[in-house]
């Protein structure tokens, strides 16, 4: 072989093993999100309808809500284009294309990230952009070594596919008085902002701490943190390798032939009640028991053990989209809320408006259940009602319907910076008040 063909060989193989090759192999060209609004009660009436009619035949990426000035936004095959916006047109539903081109801006986002090198230390971890799991991973366990006094990483489980689940503990000073914190992202495998943001979350608590900055050395030094980016490892894999849109876990259900379990339908608490699908090829597919799923099963023994030497008073799972913190209950609209109601709404409350203070973007607290949707099986209604934290959230995060899951990259720091203020804001209330 010629020195230069050498040289040309080695350059590629080189090339191979770092830059990216992702790119999701189904394609959905010409398919469309449209956005519904509805304009009064029997508008919202209607469209639950036409959910139930149609959620095994469309992908809802916004059911109908309590809210009336949401919309549903309704993810519609090439296929069934025409005859949607009929049935719409029909019933005089006010809608309008919210994503024309629902491939078009996955290619997009996937073109831009192609070619990029995996970052080769935690100094060269790039905060503004998303990652595959390999690095979110490698992430973790850099964060232990770079920063092991104050940090430490553990191993949750081995995923359904074998793939490591790792989280994160932030611990400065050993002080008797400590309560803990737990955020998980990930659970549901398309928000990706939710890994983004509470890896960004971590990074900046790190970071402001070592820099002195009183505000987070007095929050640290009465909170440790424990941080999960990713629970959904599986699906998050397979949303950079095969389906972008995939939500659920990876797990075969023998039953029906169908992949995947609603880990967010899997919790052990009012597990298999209203909002959660029995049917095992339904995107909110409850599982064939609670906890069926590994992640699950492991997620919630782990907490379980840390709340008992240290009490997990503030727990938040992250998701995206539609920027709500939902407090419980989640399993039922029509039951009483519990005596903490009034205080969780009023911490989430110093939380949202630390949010608007950054950049103006508007949240909503409230009960999940009544101005969302019911959801049995849910990660607040366990995080209150079974691990016991008082301060327990689903955290919706950016947008409210532009983009939906395909939040583009340039969003990633702005909400970052919102929801840290907003971490800061909740954490400190609660010392301030209920600690
Ligand atoms: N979007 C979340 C999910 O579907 C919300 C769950 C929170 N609970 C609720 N009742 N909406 O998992
Ligand atoms: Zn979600």
């Amino acid at each position: 072989m010629s020195m230069m063909r050498c040289y040309l060989v080695l350059f590629l193989s080189l090339a191979a093993v770092t830059a990216y090759t992702f790119s999701p192999s189904e394609r959905h060209y010409g398919s469309q999100v449209l956005r519904i609004t509805p304009q009064n009660e029997a508008d919202l009436e209607w469209l639950r309808d036409f959910e139930r009619n149609y959620e095994n035949a469309l992908d809802f990426w916004q059911g109908p809500t309590r809210l009336l000035n949401r919309g549903v936004d309704v993810w519609v095959p090439k296929s069934m284009i025409r005859q949607i916006r009929e049935l719409l047109l029909e019933n005089e539903m006010q809608f309008n294309v919210m994503i024309p081109d629902v491939q078009g801006v996955i290619d997009e986002q996937f073109t831009k990230m192609a070619g990029r090198t995996r970052p080769s230390t935690l100094a060269d971890f790039d905060y503004s952009v998303y990652h595959p799991y390999d690095e979110i991973r490698q992430w973790v366990l850099d964060m232990a070594t770079d920063h092991r006094d104050i940090v430490s990483e553990f191993l949750v489980t081995e995923s359904y596919e074998g793939r490591e689940m790792r989280a994160i503990k932030i611990s400065v000073k050993p002080n008797a008085a400590k309560k803990s914190i737990w955020f998980e992202g990930g659970i549901h495998a398309r928000e990706w902002i939710s890994p983004a943001t509470v890896m960004y979350i971590a990074n900046q608590l790190v970071t402001d701490y070592k820099s002195g900055d009183q505000r987070v050395v007095k929050i640290l030094e009465s909170w440790d943190v424990f941080i999960v980016p990713s629970l959904n490892v599986d699906g998050y894999a397979y949303t950079w390798a095969t389906e972008r849109m995939w939500r659920k876990t990876r797990s075969l259900n023998p039953d029906f032939g169908c992949v995947g379990t609603d880990a967010n339908r899997n919790w052990p608490y009012k597990w298999g009640g209203d909002g959660a699908s029995p049917w095992a090829c339904s995107n909110t597919y409850r599982g064939e028991t609670a906890l069926s799923e590994v992640e699950m099963k492991a997620i919630t023994s782990y907490a379980l053990a840390r709340t008992k030497e240290q009490e997990i008073r503030i727990f938040i799972d992250w998701h995206s989209y539609a920027q709500l913190w939902l407090a419980p209950w989640s399993y039922d609209d029509a039951v009483e809320l519990p005596p903490e109601s009034p205080d969780q709404l009023k911490a989430a409350q110093a939380g949202v408006d630390a949010q608007f203070a950054v950049h103006a973007f508007e949240y909503i607290a409230g009960p999940s259940a009544r101005i969302l949707y019911e959801a049995s099986g849910a990660s607040n209604d366990w995080g209150f009602g079974g691990l016991g934290a008082k301060y327990s959230y689903v955290m919706e995060l950016r947008d409210t319907g532009e983009y939906g899951f395909l939040l583009p990259e340039d969003q990633i720091i702005p909400c970052g910076e919102e929801n840290y203020a907003a971490t800061l804001a909740l954490a400190e209330y609660v010392l301030d008040n209920d600690f």
